[in-house]
């Protein structure tokens, strides 16, 4: 999949801008806060279906104008014909999507479409970060590749939420009946298991994928490794893989332990609270592993991922690199490059000559964009 044009109006500081990329690398460079990562934010956007910086809708619009809009065009392999992406955030009323001028009826309708990979320097934490990081990497990744896992999540945070309005209710001295509770835990429960049993292939996925690729990109003999776990045990002895177990169990947690759970204020059990457990040589790697693994880990987990979505949608996802390399050294950087051989990558860098091969234009497919105050020029080759 490749993306070969991307239009902003009023999208943060990019009043209008139009680009056209090229299939194999493209350097977006500029100094500091020139809108750099503003043009990835809306590529990505389209992938995930909002911000990847965590910002609200709203946040896109340009200051004091009306409406943000951006629109992509992109090739699927072996396609002649391109598909559009579209959207449109007016300050006031409802945002508007569009695939190939169609109306969605909204992100989930979107995602699946348009697949990215995403590298930033936020995410080379993600092994010492928190369990939410984690299971947010999952579950952007699993939700490129599975309409089922975006629908059952989607269905999953609404009861979360009405159930944890419920506990609220309950703990101020409501009255609850004990059906609704089963009903809630019902719903959950099966939910959950979708969702275990995604998560849990996708990560044993990533197990063989990254400890691949880690092996590579140090040359060790040190291997990591991957499992999804949930936060409680299944009282079925030996079943501990079952995911019907484990949402039985889900099941009976969310019944027998309202009291607890309202006086927490909300739904203790279930995959919200759930992580992967990532070991180098079966140690704990949020404990022992060194800055320097930490990062090469978190590469390699964007290298898999790039890898598994090709593995399962029959083509590679579009890399999207913001400002990765000045956090690396030579060798990874050089890494990457070579892993990512061949399929196209968009790069912001403040310096077009830090990334590898770039000085190497004339048998390159590099494509330089010089991004100024929110306007972008193609710059030809670097200096
Ligand atoms: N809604 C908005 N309207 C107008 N400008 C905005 C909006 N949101 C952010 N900006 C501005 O966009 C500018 C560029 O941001 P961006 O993050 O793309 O910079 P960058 O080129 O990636 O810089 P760096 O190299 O520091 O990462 C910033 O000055 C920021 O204040
Ligand atoms: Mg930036």
């Amino acid at each position: 999949m490749k993306v070969t044009t991307a239009k902003y109006q009023c999208f943060r500081n990019l009043g209008e801008v139009s680009l056209e990329f090229s299939p194999g690398v493209n350097v977006l460079w500029g100094l500091n806060a020139q809108g750099k990562s503003n043009i990835l934010e809306g590529l990505y956007y389209f992938a995930r279906g909002r911000s990847f910086r965590g910002a609200k809708d709203r946040d896109l619009i340009m200051f004091e104008q009306p409406f943000a809009s951006a629109e992509i065009g992109f090739l699927r392999d072996g396609s002649v014909k391109e598909t559009t992406l579209s959207v449109t955030l007016p300050k006031n009323g409802r945002k508007k999507l569009a695939r190939s001028g169609a109306p969605l009826s909204g992100p989930a309708e979107m995602l699946g479409s348009f697949r990215a990979v995403l590298f930033c320097p936020a995410h080379l934490t993600i092994v010492s970060g928190g369990p939410s990081e984690r299971r947010s990497f999952l579950d952007i990744a699993i939700s490129q590749t599975s309409r089922e896992y975006i629908f059952f999540l989607a269905r999953y945070k609404k009861y979360l939420a009405e159930r944890g309005a419920l506990l609220k209710r309950y703990a101020s001295g409501g009255k609850v009946d004990a059906e609704e509770w089963e009903t809630y835990a019902w719903q959950l429960s099966g939910a959950a298991e979708k969702i275990y049993s995604e998560r849990k292939r996708y990560c044993d996925l990533l197990d063989g994928d990254v400890a691949e690729y880690f092996e590579k990109m140090t040359n060790g003999r040190e291997r990591p490794a991957f499992k999804y776990v949930s936060n409680f045990e299944t009282t079925c002895d030996g079943e501990e893989e079952d995911t019907a177990a484990r949402s039985e169990g889900l099941y009976r947690k969310l019944t027998e332990n309202i009291d607890r759970e309202a006086a927490a204020g909300s739904t203790l059990w279930g995959p919200h609270k759930d992580d992967v457990k990532i070991t180098i040589n079966d140690r704990d790697a949020r404990l022992f592993a060194s800055q320097g693994q930490e990062r090469s880990i978190a590469l390699c987990m964007k290298l898999a991922e790039g890898e598994i979505s090709r593995r399962l949608t029959g083509e590679y996802p579009v890399f999207l690199l913001d400002d990765v390399f000045s956090e690396l050294d030579e060798n990874r950087r050089r890494f990457i490059m070579n892993e990512l051989e061949g399929r196209q990558i968009i790069i912001t860098s403040c310096e077009p000559s830090a990334v590898p091969g770039s000085e190497d234009t004339l048998n390159n497919e590099v494509s330089f964009f010089e991004v100024s105050n929110g306007a972008v020029k193609s710059s030809g080759a670097a200096e």
